[in-house]
């Protein structure tokens, strides 16, 4: 996980995951998810009066078996409880954080199994954090962007009601990002696919930035 933005300010700065949500290779969403860090640390840098840190956090980096722990999440209270190291660990990377962006695509109307198996492992690490969705497809992959904001909910997090949807380039965008092809982001400089869309993922950020000192969250 490498650490994109710092603010300068004496206060603790808000850590905040961008979630890699796909873990087939090849895959399109590693540059999906640094076009939305980039777009969000252009456009929404870190300021002295709220600091925070994004940070890239890839499911392919904590691979996870199918949910295998013999109690059901919410009823856990100490991480000590927790039967298997890896929920352990996994339960450690979360609760390090304060915000969750989740890039995901669709799949089969659906968001990745592998993301749904990486939240059911935890409940009370999620829970009262602000969370926000960016989704891509075909048609910017909407049902799994709401559904995967329902499931957040059920999780208790603080999430951003409007989810942004990047829709690919016809069929041809679909062929090159399922191949994990260089789809011509660029969430820096305003030019390229999405560009349009910049501006939508910033304000989503900024109601999600609003929402952390809130609730559970720092
Ligand atoms: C199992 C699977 C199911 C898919 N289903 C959809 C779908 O329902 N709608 C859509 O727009 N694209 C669908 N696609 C195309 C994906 O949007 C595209 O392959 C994208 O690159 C997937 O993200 P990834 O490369 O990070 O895995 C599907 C792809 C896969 C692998």
């Amino acid at each position: 996980m490498a650490a994109a933005t710092t603010g300068n300010s004496i206060a603790s700065p808000i850590r905040i995951a961008v979630i890699v949500s796909t873990t087939r290779k090849p895959r399109a969403c590693p540059q999906i998810a640094k076009f939305t860090l980039d777009t969000i640390s252009t456009l929404s840098p870190s300021t002295a009066a709220k600091p925070y840190e994004l940070h890239t956090l890839d499911l392919l980096d904590h691979p996870l078996p199918f949910h295998d722990e013999p109690a059901v999440p919410s009823q856990i209270d100490d991480p000590a409880k927790y039967v298997h190291e890896h929920t352990r660990a996994w339960c450690a990377v979360i609760s390090s954080f304060d915000a969750f962006v989740f890039v995901t695509p669709q799949y089969n109307w659906g968001y990745p199994a592998v993301l749904k198996n990486a939240i059911d492992y935890l409940y009370n690490e999620w829970k009262g954090k602000p969370a926000m969705v960016v989704s891509y497809g075909g048609h910017g992959g909407g049902k799994s962007n709401a559904q995967l904001r329902e499931v957040l909910g059920g999780v208790r997090m603080d999430v951003v009601e409007k989810g942004v949807e990047l829709a690919f380039a016809g069929r041809q965008g679909t062929v090159i990002a399922s191949q994990g092809r260089d789809m011509g982001l660029d969430g820096k400089s305003g030019e390229g696919l999405w560009s349009d869309k910049r501006g939508e993922i910033s304000e989503a950020f900024e109601q999600m930035l609003g929402k952390c000192g809130k609730s559970g969250g720092k």
